[in-house]
């Protein structure tokens, strides 16, 4: 298969919910016989970019990795899905340009809320040193301008979420609409 491809790249803060409604949009494309795949952000640290910190270098590093592998895997037909913080718009956007059907999607939070959540514990060393150099707390996160899809985990659950980045994808023609669908709402 030939088709340009096509790439969902997530961005935003750790702990805004790249990973869950990766995983969410994942299974669901899986159930509608899709091909899909996930660079989930953490594990690509764990595989691919093993040993490589958090400076500007060693973060466009590791995005322009993920950028290339899901060009590789986009341009053969699967959906390919990326979950990592990808702060900087510039190496975001050398992405976009490498790859076929390029869909941002934000997921924004503040950081009052996810210091709050501080699901992993990242967030209470960040604000007291402990680590350096932390995206949104002592390291900047540059929020996209015009991402194709905005969504928010502070005020909407992930299943709400999901569906507005599915209605989306269906609406543009990134996916086929949901067979049945049609019939369920004549
Ligand atoms: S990116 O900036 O290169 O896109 P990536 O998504 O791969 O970041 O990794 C972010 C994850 O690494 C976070 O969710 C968090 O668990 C962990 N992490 C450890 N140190 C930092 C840091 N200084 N800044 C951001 N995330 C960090």
């Amino acid at each position: 298969m030939n088709d340009p491809g096509t790439v969902l790249w997530f961005t935003g803060l750790s702990g805004s919910g790249k990973s869950t409604l990766s995983r969410l949009i994942e299974n669901e494309l899986r159930d509608r016989d899709l091909n899909v795949e996930v660079l989930d952000g953490d594990e690509v640290r764990e595989n691919l970019s093993k040993g490589l910190g958090f400076s500007k270098e060693d973060r466009d590093t590791n995005i322009r990795r993920i950028g290339y592998v899901a060009r590789l895997l986009s341009r053969n037909g699967t959906i390919t899905i990326t979950a990592a913080i990808s702060p900087y718009a510039e190496v975001r956007n050398q992405c976009r340009a490498m790859c076929g059907d390029f869909v941002e999607i934000h997921t924004d939070c503040s950081i009052e809320e996810l210091t709050r959540r501080d699901v992993k514990g990242l967030y209470a060393k960040a604000l007291s040193g402990e680590i350096k150099n932390f995206t949104g707390i002592s390291d900047p996160y540059e929020a996209p301008e015009s991402p194709e899809i905005r969504v928010n985990s502070e005020t909407q659950t992930a299943e709400e979420s999901l569906e507005v980045i599915l209605k989306w994808l269906e609406e543009n023609g990134t996916i086929p609409a949901k067979e049945g669908a049609e019939e369920a709402a004549a």
